[in-house]
């Protein structure tokens, strides 16, 4: 069971971009439980279908749309389009997003520019255009989800370098829109929520139980502990909260990194020397102590 109150987003309409599967889909399904009408935007329409099939087949509570929130004129249409149908969009959950495992040294152009227009551009346009259509002039709340980035995400540095984007812009627009009554926030769940999807997307399949060995908790954490993070940050319960970024990890950014082993090696040599008074040096250069 949810933890919040049957029926507190009742009248309201969300907005959750990759709301099919994985952490996006156990918002879905708590803004459902609460009352929230939803609207789930992704690429992959089999999975919108599936999804809609399985959470709401019958009330019409969910929505499912086909964006790809790299190309602007796709969001700009699915904002216009789904507040024509729903009347209103309280809240925008940012949670699309995607990249792949590669070191930087063999990463294409291609494969960056990818990864950053997905996670970083696209959030800033769904963010843009749900403002400009609709919450500049009534007000709502948006969250963004990032990730663990803030020792830097080896083997993914590009998702690291778009989150961490992410992250900042979260600030400088809880700061702009404010006067618009928009608050902006944004969930950071650690690498150590499990789920199907992210399991899949993994190519080292011992990757879970290696996370679990570095969280204080020693447990992986579950989808509906981000969804509870985010349902609490769009609540009125929030309401004085914006520009904030809230881990949900089970104290794993604290505690040592040990995903990514660093072989021994020598090849970052110390900087260091010792002083050695000079024998001709006969304080010239020195300025005169004051009396
Ligand atoms: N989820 C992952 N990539 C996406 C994209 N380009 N558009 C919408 N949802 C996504």
């Amino acid at each position: 069971m949810s933890m919040f109150r049957p029926g507190v987003f009742k009248g309201k309409v969300a907005m959750v971009t990759g709301g099919a599967t994985g952490i996006g889909k156990a918002i879905t399904e708590e803004l459902l439980t609460l009352g929230c009408k939803v609207v789930i935007a992704s690429r992959r329409e089999e999975k919108l279908k599936e999804a809609v099939q399985e959470l709401c087949p019958n009330n019409g509570r969910l929505v499912a749309k086909v964006c790809n929130i790299r190309k602007e004129d796709q969001v700009k249409n699915l904002i216009t389009s789904t507040l024509s149908e729903m009347g209103r969009i309280d809240y925008l959950v940012n949670n699309g997003g995607g990249q792949f495992p590669s070191p930087v040294a063999n990463m294409s152009l291609k494969g960056w520019n990818a990864v950053i227009d997905t996670n970083l551009t696209g959030t800033f346009l769904m963010c843009r255009e749900v403002h400009e259509q609709w919450m500049k002039d009534n007000g709502g709340v948006i969250v963004n989800i990032i990730a663990d980035m803030f020792r830097g995400i080896p083997m993914m540095a590009h998702t690291g370098a778009a989150r961490a984007g992410v992250d900042n812009l979260t600030k400088s627009l809880a700061v702009e829109w404010a006067s618009s009554g928009v608050r902006v926030n944004a969930v950071a769940p650690g690498g150590s929520i499990y789920s199907p999807t992210a399991a899949a997307n993994y190519e080292d399949k011992n990757i879970f139980s290696k996370a679990r060995e570095g969280i204080p908790t020693k447990r992986l954490g579950t989808t509906q502990e981000v969804s509870s993070a985010v349902c609490f940050l769009l609540s009125p319960g929030a309401s004085f909260i914006t520009g904030e970024t809230l881990k949900v990890d089970g104290g794993g950014s604290l505690y040592s990194y040990l995903m990514w082993q660093i072989p021994e090696h020598d090849k970052l040599p110390a900087y260091s020397w010792t002083y050695k008074p000079s024998e001709e040096d006969n304080g010239d250069d020195v300025p005169p102590k004051s009396k």
